[in-house]
């Protein structure tokens, strides 16, 4: 028996090579392991509790994290592929675990409260928002997913999920599995000007950039700030270039020449910067090779959504099916 693995993004924009470093890298994995079956959802109702006055570009953001999906290799034949609002049970079960989910648990949240605290441009004070985590347990519960592959951001709605499957099991018999988190290995990924790669501060490699937008983008990047010119030396762990080094480079070799020559001023950061280049350049090869498959042919990316979400639904109905009547409901007649 293979185990069952769930995860999830929300469709909030262009993907890049944070994302890739950390979650996708691990999704492509997992799928290419013959111990595990991979179900990936693409996150719409998570997407809406935060945009929901804003909300007119969120299908145009599936298709986008579809298409970067396919990008780097998951593959809709192994893993179905799927939006969460296309596969109803993910609302139902929802509702029916809310039926039992504590006030206080949500309430005490740390990423409830540090959201609500922090996000100032929106009003996140919504039932929605706040069952957040209930939406997400409910993604995870309707597969009995043994494990699922999150970042330690996602720890705390890990534990309530788990918290929840005791809960109604307790209640209502031994239906739901207890999924354990697999934390992703999330490597230093930093953006051209330094700070974390992310969407939001404008700096990101996305995975649909060009050869050529790509080193324009590395060309540009903040090195140490003490490297004024070619010919002061400078320190690698004072630059973000060589962070993308660390993560993206995997020849040794030339990292510790690199390395000696930066603090040396043997080489120019351009030198190094066309080095980095080279390295990105063929991990994305191939992702540019498949993303052209895909890229704006919604025939396919529908038929691969269908697929992916008929596929889900088997599973989420049998769970359905079993959890209808133990709470008590009057099962529909077929
Ligand atoms: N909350 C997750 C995030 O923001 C996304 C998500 C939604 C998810 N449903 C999930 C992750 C189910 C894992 C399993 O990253
Ligand atoms: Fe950064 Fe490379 Fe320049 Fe050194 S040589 S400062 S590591 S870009």
């Amino acid at each position: 028996m293979k185990k069952r693995v769930l995860s999830a993004m929300r469709p909030t924009g262009a993907l890049h090579l944070g994302h890739l470093a950390g979650a996708l890298s691990n999704f492509v994995r997992l799928q290419n392991d013959d111990n595990y079956e991979c179900f990936y959802s693409i996150a719409d109702w998570h997407a809406l509790m935060s945009n929901y006055a804003e909300s007119d570009r969120t299908s145009e953001f599936s298709y986008m994290a579809l298409t970067d999906w396919l990008s780097v290799g998951l593959d809709p034949e192994k893993s179905p592929l799927f939006i969460q609002s296309h596969v109803k049970q993910h609302a139902e079960l929802a509702l029916a675990l809310g039926m039992i989910t504590p006030l206080g648990w949500l309430y005490r949240n740390p990423t409830y409260k540090e959201q609500l605290f922090n996000v100032r441009n929106k009003d996140l004070g919504m039932f929605g928002f706040l069952g957040y985590p209930v939406l997400m347990a409910a993604d995870i519960l309707l597969y009995k997913a043994e494990f699922v592959p999150v970042g330690e951001d996602q720890s705390a709605h890990l534990e309530l999920s788990r918290e929840l499957v005791r809960r109604f099991n307790n209640f209502f018999g031994d239906i739901l599995i207890e999924p354990q988190p697999l934390f992703t290995q999330t490597p230093k990924v930093p953006g051209i000007d330094g700070r974390k790669m992310s969407k939001s501060y404008g700096n990101a490699l996305e995975l649909s950039e060009s050869a050529d937008s790509m080193w324009q983008k590395l060309r540009t990047m903040k090195t140490d700030p003490a490297r004024m010119r070619r010919t002061d030396p400078g320190d690698p762990e004072k630059c973000p270039v060589w962070d993308l080094h660390k993560v993206f480079n995997n020849n040794e070799s030339e990292k510790s020449e690199i390395c000696s020559g930066c603090k040396s001023a043997g080489i120019g950061c351009i030198d190094c910067k066309k080095k980095l280049n080279a390295h990105i350049n063929e991990l994305m090869t191939p992702i540019r090779e498949r993303r052209a498959k895909y890229e704006g042919n919604k025939k396919l990316l529908d038929e691969i959504l269908r697929d992916g979400a008929l596929r889900a639904e088997k599973v989420a109905d049998s769970t359905m099916k079993e959890i209808y009547p133990a709470m008590g409901l009057l099962p529909r007649i077929e």
